[in-house]
């Protein structure tokens, strides 16, 4: 056997007993340590004493529970790849949905459509948004933490996107009352108090709290966004709230003042509420 093959399979071994550990992670952990194409990693005989020493070093960190995500400090979403570190939310598969039902809403619309992205971390639906129509979308971001909106700023200048206004608030108060929008988008934090405590290391260590709890029920956010959602949708303006997979009977009562439809994400549950006036 070759000596890289003898080595991937003994790090494999030791990242197997991670519950998150996931199909052919030891090839993604030497393929972005060496910035070595996937394909590329067994037709190398062996790694040197150098590029070894690289890949245990992270090897360490990811035993330690650390995200592959969270230590290269970037993380594919809806085709892009966004950076992201220890202020923002690592972007979720599931957070995709939301993005398509937002693009095919848009696609049906003429001339410029304006999009808000409120709690938007890494920026990671508002940027995807305004990759897919560039100038057609005119995009405000928001967040309260001035870090993840750091982080969200590097995401603007990589994608090479123009014209996006960032802006730090408390959800809706430091918008314009007369600032109307086409298309809003959210994934606020939905985390009840006590499901927090139950979540695995790999998402208390490294992803912020303020990006996951949204009170002691998890739904502080939903009403929040019920309250004041009439006063920032133009009158045939869409709103798309990701909610979490048990929160459809919740948010169905919260947003009784809306239309609703729920969608669904890969894995069947309800993921997204689409509202309208
Ligand atoms: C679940 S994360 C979503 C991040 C990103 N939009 C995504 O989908 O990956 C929630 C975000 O809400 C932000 N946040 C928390 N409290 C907030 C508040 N009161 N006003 C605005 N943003 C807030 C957090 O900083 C975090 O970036």
């Amino acid at each position: 056997m070759q000596n890289s093959k003898r080595f991937l399979n003994k790090i494999k071994t030791q990242m197997q007993v991670l519950d998150d550990y996931s199909d052919n992670e030891e090839y993604l952990l030497v393929s972005k340590t060496l910035d070595l194409p996937m394909g590329k990693i067994l037709l190398r005989d062996n790694f040197s004493m150098n590029e070894r020493q690289r890949i245990i070093k992270r090897l360490k960190r990811r035993l330690k529970g650390e995200p592959l995500n969270k230590i290269f400090e970037t993380a594919d979403f809806y085709g892009l790849e966004f950076s992201i570190n220890n202020f923002v939310l690592a972007p979720r598969k599931e957070t995709e949905i939301l993005v398509e039902q937002a693009i095919k809403q848009i696609s049906k619309r003429k001339g410029k459509v304006k999009v808000l992205d409120l709690c938007t971390g890494s920026g990671c639906i508002g940027l995807s948004i305004k990759n897919n129509f560039k100038d057609k979308v005119d995009l405000v971001i928001s967040d309260v933490s001035n870090k993840a909106l750091t982080v969200a700023k590097k995401n603007i200048s990589k994608l090479g996107l123009n014209d996006v206004v960032v802006l730090r608030s408390n959800m809706f108060e430091r918008l314009k009352v007369d600032q109307k929008f086409d298309i809003i988008t959210c994934n606020p934090p939905y985390v009840s108090y006590k499901d927090y405590e139950t979540l695995p290391d790999s998402v208390k260590f490294y992803d912020p709290k303020i990006s996951l709890v949204g009170g002691v029920d998890g739904l502080d956010y939903y009403k929040n966004i019920s309250r004041n959602l009439k006063n920032f949708l133009k009158k045939n303006g869409k709103a798309f709230i990701e909610i979490g997979y048990n929160q459809k009977k919740d948010t169905d009562l919260i947003f009784k003042d809306y239309k609703r439809k729920f969608i669904k994400d890969y894995s069947g549950n309800d993921r997204v509420i689409i509202l309208s006036l």
